[in-house]
């Protein structure tokens, strides 16, 4: 039996947030369905005070999904409280994201306050939520730089006022893998009350840490992540979902897993690039165009021997449909001969060496060889023979 990590989906907030992903209510419902499709537990739907479309939003989304939770965010404020709860009226399954900045950075300079009046005012916004809404989620922004002994205060009191969750964000991307897990464990062995709420991650991807931010939370103790498709967030970007969810799929020793369809994720990751008008980089892992493609000759004879020598995981379990095998001046004869098998083509032992000669020139001349280069060889080495 494995562990349940819950999956906490924020691409409709910290993801749409970024300049030039801005997304129409009527386009949100459709990332919001996907997102119930693919199976996450959460939704976070936007931040429902700081817009009336955003307000709208977090309404419509609520009416379109059942099954996940929406989630709204708030400040440690009244009046973003009361509107939360208002847009979340219609779901089915709700709760409110409240929080303040914890670290001596957001607490001087932020709030020009001191760690005794932030702890009230954590304590006070979540009573304050809790009066809307059984299930009240609190952030300490910027747990990555505040001091583990005033977080662990800090949490233990807002999970005594009822906190159902804790997230400890690394909203900065500033933590190392081991300090964020040893926070983590920090929180898990001096918190009283701690087994009383869910812990959940919330990394930020500045120094291309943020996936592995977030498995050292999970390994110590924390069981929600807080991830966006493709990673798309602030700055460089959050956790991304399909990192987390088959980095849990492939180590099954961690046991843990998540409610995530993973055959769709690729779906997924082209819908929302395509409505976010975010390209996703090529070599981005899992749903990037060459996360399955091999050139190289050798990584090519190895996949078409077993799949398994440089695959660690079958393209189909995230919906596509197989490995490609680019076909380059790296490529051997065996990758020649599978795209002419699949292309109906079968050539002799002679007009394949033929034929490979005559790809290996034209190869050295193109960046990469297409179905009309390669039918076009083999039909000249057909008529040669
Ligand atoms: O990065 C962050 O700290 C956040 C919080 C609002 C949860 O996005
Ligand atoms: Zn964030």
């Amino acid at each position: 039996m494995s562990d349940k990590l819950f999956i906490f989906d924020t691409t409709l907030r910290d993801g749409e947030q970024v300049p030039g992903c801005q997304l129409n209510t009527v386009e949100k419902i459709e990332v919001a369905r996907a997102l119930e499709d693919l199976g996450v537990d959460v939704i976070e739907a936007g931040f429902p005070v700081s817009s009336p479309g955003d307000f709208n939003s977090v309404v419509e989304i609520s009416k379109a999904v059942t099954w996940p939770t929406i989630c709204a965010l708030t400040r440690a404020v009244e009046n973003d409280i009361r509107v939360a709860a208002d847009a979340l009226q219609y779901a089915k399954h709700k709760r409110i994201h409240t929080g303040i900045g914890t670290s001596d950075y957001h607490i001087r300079y932020k709030f020009n306050s001191n760690r005794e009046e932030i702890l009230e005012r954590a304590v006070a916004c979540v009573s304050y939520a809790k009066r809307f809404v059984e299930d009240v989620q609190f952030y300490a922004e910027d747990a990555g730089r505040t001091d583990n002994e005033y977080l662990a205060r800090v949490i233990e009191a807002v999970i005594k006022a009822g906190a159902t969750v804790v997230n400890i964000p690394d909203t900065t991307g500033y933590c190392l893998p081991g300090e964020f897990g040893a926070k983590i464990k920090y929180l898990m062995e001096h918190v009283d009350g701690i087994h009383k709420a869910t812990i959940a991650t919330h990394c930020h991807n500045d120094l291309g840490m943020a996936t592995a931010n977030t498995m050292a939370g999970i390994i110590n103790g924390a069981r929600q992540a807080e991830v966006t498709i493709n990673g798309i967030g602030e700055r460089a970007g959050n956790t991304s979902l399909e990192e987390i969810v088959m980095i849990c799929r492939c180590h099954h020793e961690l046991g843990i897993d998540t409610n995530i369809n993973t055959t769709k994720i690729n779906a997924a990751s082209r819908m929302v690039s395509s409505l976010m008008n975010m390209p996703v980089q090529a070599n981005k892992a899992i749903v990037g165009r060459n996360a399955f493609a091999h050139s190289s000759g050798i990584h090519q004879d190895g996949v078409l021997k077993n799949r398994e020598s440089y695959e660690i995981i079958d393209p189909k379990d995230v919906g596509i449909d197989e490995n490609s095998i680019v076909l380059t001046a790296r490529s051997g004869r065996a990758a020649l001969k599978h795209r002419l098998h699949i292309l109906g083509v079968d050539l002799d032992k002679d007009a394949l060496d033929k034929a490979y000669e005559a790809f290996l020139r034209l190869a050295d001349k193109k960046k990469e060889i297409n179905d009309d280069d390669v039918l076009m060889l083999a039909g000249q080495h057909h008529r040669a023979n």
